[in-house]
This record gives structure tokens, C-alpha cells and sequence, in this order.
């Protein structure tokens, strides 16, 4: 049984609702206040691979240098180098996979400038992003330490665009060739006896633009040498990534299908920005919903380039991942100039983004493989956000407490909701099942109108259980380094009454619903 009852819960839900200033325009018509929903815990959609939560960190602005990586003389707390607050704060998150070392610079980099004594390590320009000279003191070692120590599976990119196969395959080698050979020899000498057994390697990265501005039968041509040569080390099967389309992009995918005629990757990699029109802390109404609905056509994509696949003699053996992904504001040149490029403030209208990504990853599981957010710290979307890469403080966004909301749905399975708004301002929900536990999640994307969501179960009934909410009624929201814990998860009141559960949705909300279940 709910802890509240309903008289409790009816008294709370309303006095969650307050007035709408939201222009007409943004919405149309006026909200509906009630929506049903039907979970249907028997209609199995497949399995919510923990890969859905996965990151991406790139050589860009202060992501890693500054970021993740402060080096051991710093004055800032840190593990052999990698700043503490992060390492913690990842820790207790979960990162399934960590996808590095680019975005564009993996098209520029030569995994030889990061190994061996840091004093003796090339000092190259990042020509991608500002310029700048790195010391190459973050190196394959430091990444693999990186995710060692916070527990997620290593995803290396590989250099397509300025790089060539023997460069790829020895990067490979050094990787996960347990013992015997000069490159093997050569990682135990930097300080790594044990192979990295690295299964993931993306065969570059958006071929289509930086990372190499490729047609994509010549994107195929490349793919095709450069696959001959990733071979398996040891009990490593790599599994090679190809460089996929541009969003929804169906003509790079069909063409680089049909001109690599056979040899499938294991996997092809989308990208798929939701830009936004406004600075981070500065969106219009109307910016916000347009945002949004953006969504809504990310889900079209994958259920679209996922066919496309299928149409293929072994497409259907290609996974498909949504490589990068998040909010891309309006960048501004003040943030860039204090904290590094791409530095991007997140709000609760972020965090409503990504429950809203993660809902539908939930609700095509059976069409994905991974998903990675850009970017795990100062960059984009981040989980984290430090005051520059000198900065000593370290705080949790709000897509960091979106994530963790999600937490619950990890290695579930995935099963059928239908709503009754299934538009772009309906409540968006998905729902998992494990064992004896049912877990729902729900995300009121409205910025003028409270939602009470009347769900039936169906195939199961409800025992008892809790609600978690993020929520702001401001959209602009979000946790300064004055203010870490401005917006934290919070319990949140929910019915749950045999196979009905009701819950109160306050505008710009990401809840969800954990049920202990006959
Ligand atoms: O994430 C920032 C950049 O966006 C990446 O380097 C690139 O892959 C994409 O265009």
C-alpha cells in the first residue's frame, strides 16, 4: 500500500498546481489535466541495456584536461590524477561505457603521442577545438585507468580521417594482446602487465564531417580496409563501429550499406543533437517546446535507420548506437572564455531532455545497442560541471540527477505503454520489469500545466512502492556552484492501489516509480 492515502495525495496534487504564464501560442489549446496511461508488464519490448546510460569524453575544452584529469601535482583533490570529486560523484552514478577520446579529435589523434614517459609525449595542437597545444598527458594508460577506477567498459574511437589501418590495428594490439609481442611488450613496459581487452572501437567518427568530410561509399571503401585489419587478441573480440548517419540522415546509411556489399560492422553509430535556440539559462516558452519536440523525431530516427538496417542481408545483426546525443544550446563566448569550450550550464529543462532521450531509449530497447550522452564533464550535456579547469568545485547537473533517476531501469526488461497524448506535450512515459519489481517512468514536459497520470497495470498488480521527482517550475533552474543542491530528487507522493497507480506530475517534472509487485 501507497504510504499516503488518497485524501493526502489529492491535497498534495493540487497544491503542486499553480497558475500557467506560458504564452498561447507555445501550447495551442489548453492542457488536459488528467492522462491515462497502461502499462503492460506481460507485453515484453527487450532488454534496457545499462549501454542506453553510456558517456563520451573528448579532448575539447575542459572535459578530460581540467575536468577528469587534473594531473597528481594539482592542488585540486585527486586520484593519481583524476580529479576525486568526479571519480566519486561518476562512482556512485554508474558509467556503463566511456566513449573516448573524440568527437572530432579522435580524427586527429595518434594513440602513440599518448603513451610512454609523459616528458618525452609530443605536444600537439587540437585543431578542432581552439587551437590549443595538449601535452598528450592524458593517454590511453590515464583512459583506461579512468575507467577502471569509475567501473565502465572502455570505447575506443579510432583515427579514420588523418589516420590508416596499420595505425588502427596497432592500436589494437597494444590494447589487448595479452603477452609476447613487441606491442604487448611495449604496454607492459608504460606500466600495464594485463591486457586492456578494449572491445569497443569506432572506425572513426562522423566521416560525414570532421573526420574526414567523406561520401559514403568512400566512408564504405575506408571502412572496409581498415576492418581487414582489427583482428582478436587473446578472448577480445573487437566489435568495430561504423561512422553512421548525420540524424535521420537515410541516404548516408543506404549508400554505405550498398557499396560495402557484405563484411557488416558490428555495430553503425547516429548522432543526434537536440539544439536549442536560446542561451542555457535564457530559453524563450517557445524554444523549450520546440526543443523538445525534437524527441519525438530522434525516436522516428532510430525506429527508421533501424529498418533500413534490417533491409539488409545480416542488417539486422548491426546493432545500432545513438553515439552522441544531449541539448546543444546557444554556446556563450563568456562561458567558453571562464571554463573552456562547449561549457554548458544545465537546467531543469536539460534534465527534462533527458528523461525524455531516456524514456525512449527505454521504449525502443529492442532497436538499440549503447547510447552516449555528450559529454561526460564541462562539455555539452554533462553529468558534471566544474568552475573551470582550475576550479576546485565540482558539482552534479541536473541531467546528472536525470540519469540517476533512471538508475532503476538498468538490465530490465523493457515493456509496452500506450498513452492517451502520445504528442510532443503529452507525458512521456516508459516502463521495466525484473523479478518482482515494475518501474515507471514518467516526464510532464509541459511548462504551463500539472498532470495527474492515472495508470492501469496490466498483467500485474501493484504491492507497494515510492516516487522520486526532479522538478523545478522554473525552467532556467539549475544548480550553480553557489547553489550545488538547487535541484535534487526529492520523494514524491504516489498512488498505488492493486493494479492502479496514481501520481501528480507538476509541470517540468522527471519522476519515477519504483513497485514491489505480486
Ligand atoms: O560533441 C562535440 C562534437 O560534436 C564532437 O566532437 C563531434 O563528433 C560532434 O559533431
Amino acid at each position: 500500500m501507497s504510504p499516503f492515502s488518497r485524501r493526502q495525495f489529492v491535497k498534495l496534487a493540487a497544491a503542486a498546481s499553480v497558475t500557467p504564464l506560458i504564452p498561447s501560442f507555445v501550447y495551442g489549446d489548453s492542457a488536459s489535466r488528467t492522462q491515462r496511461v497502461v502499462v503492460h508488464s506481460d507485453w515484453p519490448i527487450g532488454l534496457i541495456r545499462p549501454e542506453f546510460h553510456g558517456h563520451f569524453a573528448e579532448h575539447l575544452g575542459s572535459c578530460v584536461y581540467g575536468g577528469l584529469w587534473v594531473g597528481k601535482d594539482s592542488p585540486i583533490p585527486n586520484i593519481n590524477g583524476y580529479r576525486k570529486q568526479a571519480v566519486e560523484y561518476l562512482k556512485e552514478l554508474g558509467v556503463p561505457v566511456l566513449r573516448w577520446p573524440g568527437g572530432c579529435y579522435a580524427d586527429d589523434y595518434h594513440w602513440r603521442d599518448g603513451i610512454g614517459p609523459v616528458s618525452q609525449r609530443p605536444k600537439r595542437v587540437n585543431i578542432h577545438w581552439g587551437g590549443y597545444v595538449e601535452d598528450g598527458s592524458f593517454g590511453t594508460h590515464e583512459f583506461i585507468g579512468l575507467c577502471r577506477l569509475i567501473g565502465a567498459e572502455p570505447y575506443l574511437a579510432g583515427n579514420v580521417g588523418s589516420g590508416n589501418p596499420e595505425e588502427l590495428r596497432n592500436w589494437v594490439e597494444y590494447c589487448n594482446m595479452p603477452k609476447g609481442s613487441t606491442l604487448a611488450e611495449e604496454r607492459a613496459k608504460n606500466g600495464s602487465r594485463e591486457p586492456f581487452k578494449v572491445k569497443y572501437w569506432g572506425v572513426g567518427n562522423e566521416n560525414w564531417g570532421c573526420g574526414g568530410w567523406m561520401k559514403p561509399e568512400v566512408y564504405a571503401d575506408h571502412y572496409r580496409r581498415f576492418s581487414v585489419y582489427v583482428r582478436k587478441y587473446g578472448d577480445t573480440e573487437p566489435m568495430l563501429i561504423a561512422s553512421g548517419p548525420n540524424g535521420n540522415d537515410a541516404r548516408w546509411t543506404r549508400s554505405f550499406m550498398d557499396r560495402l556489399d557484405g563484411g557488416a560492422p558490428g555495430g553503425i553509430s547516429m548522432h543526434y543533437y537536440e539544439g536549442g535556440n536560446d542561451a542555457p539559462l535564457n530559453f524563450s516558452a517557445a524554444n523549450v517546446t520546440e526543443q523538445f519536440a525534437i524527441f519525438k523525431k530522434v525516436e522516428e530516427a532510430i525506429i527508421q535507420q533501424r529498418a533500413i538496417l534490417n533491409g539488409y542481408r545480416e542488417g539486422s545483426n548491426i546493432a545500432l548506437l545513438l553515439d552522441e546525443w544531449g541539448v546543444w544550446d546557444k554556446i556563450q563566448g563568456a562561458d567558453e572564455k571562464a571554463n573552456g569550450a562547449l561549457w554548458q550550464q544545465s537546467t531543469i529543462r536539460s534534465a527534462v531532455a533527458a528523461g525524455l532521450g531516456l524514456n525512449l531509449f527505454n521504449r525502443q530497447a529492442d532497436k538499440l545497442f549503447m547510447c552516449n550522452i555528450a559529454q561526460l564533464v564541462n562539455v555539452l550535456q554533462s553529468l558534471l560541471l566544474t568552475n573551470g579547469p582550475e576550479g576546485k568545485a565540482c558539482v552534479r547537473t541536473t541531467t546528472y540527477h536525470a540519469f540517476s533517476l533512471f538508475k532503476a531501469h538498468r538490465s530490465n526488461t523493457a515493456v509496452h505503454t500506450e498513452s492517451e497524448d502520445s504528442s510532443t506535450a503529452g507525458i512521456s512515459v516508459s516502463a521495466s520489469k525484473k523479478g518482482n519489481s515494475l518501474v515507471l517512468s514518467f516526464v510532464n514536459p509541459r511548462l504551463d500545466a500539472d498532470v495527474d497520470v492515472e495508470c492501469a497495470l496490466r498483467g500485474v498488480t501493484g504491492k507497494s512502492g515510492s516516487a522520486q521527482i526532479l522538478h523545478d517550475t522554473d525552467w532556467n533552474a539549475y544548480n550553480s556552484f553557489d547553489n550545488p543542491e538547487h535541484v535534487l530528487p526529492k520523494s514524491h507522493p504516489v498512488v498505488i492501489e492493486g493494479t492502479r497507480v496514481a501520481i501528480s506530475l507538476p509541470r517540468l517534472s522527471v519522476a519515477t516509480v519504483v513497485i514491489a509487485t505480486a
